[in-house]
């Protein structure tokens, strides 16, 4: 008798010790449950289900990007409402390095995780950042960017008049449903 519950309590350490082991051996990196603020704006949760507004790819630096939005922009989007874009909207926009897909060399794919910005449209909170706040975080981590406002309006000059945004809403089929 003695035996037979050593051997089942050994094979229970086991078992416990196996996943264990197998929890701290995942490769991922999983961000804080709430990332810290980035220039004093909170952390946009459920960002990774909003809709897709386009997508864009640069080659000078070779990275792949969707850009994303809340409901209010993605709504604002598809009716073409987006100069300037309403106070609410939140404009996401995030950037893998490219990578080639392993069956089809020629497709270019999302790779390693860069980061997720965001714009902010509030024409009271940010008036004197052109209405909109500027936030990033960086890596899987998501680790706050706090180097300033500036660094974001001043790259987005050329576009102060649609409202500082680049992008061009992807056109899309209109189909009744
Ligand atoms: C080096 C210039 C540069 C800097 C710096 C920069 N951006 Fe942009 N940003 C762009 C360009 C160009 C696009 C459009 C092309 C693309 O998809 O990357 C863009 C697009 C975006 C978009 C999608 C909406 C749009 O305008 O098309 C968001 C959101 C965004 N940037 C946020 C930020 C934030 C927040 C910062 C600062 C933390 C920042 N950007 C800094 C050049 C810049």
């Amino acid at each position: 008798m003695k035996p037979t519950i050593k051997i089942i309590s050994t094979l229970i350490l086991f078992a416990s010790l196996t996943a264990s082991a197998s929890d701290e051996t995942s490769d991922d990196k999983p961000a804080a449950t709430s990332p810290d603020n980035s220039h004093g704006i909170a952390y946009p949760s459920g960002w990774q289900n909003w809709s897709t507004i386009a997508v864009s790819h640069r080659t000078d630096n070779n990275t792949i990007r969707t850009i994303l939005g809340n409901d209010i922009a993605v709504k604002a989007a598809r009716a073409g409402k987006t100069n300037p874009w309403p106070d609410g909207a939140i404009l996401g926009k995030v950037v893998w390095k490219d990578t080639e897909l392993k069956d089809w060399k020629a497709a270019t794919a999302p790779g390693k995780f860069v980061h997720a910005e965001f714009m902010f449209k509030d024409s009271k909170k940010y008036a004197d950042t052109y209405n909109w706040g500027w936030a990033r975080w960086v890596g899987l981590e998501q680790k706050p960017f706090q180097k300033g406002m500036q660094i974001c309006t001043s790259c987005h000059t050329p576009v102060k008049n649609r409202d500082w945004v680049f992008t061009d809403p992807a056109l899309l089929p209109h189909v009744s449903y």
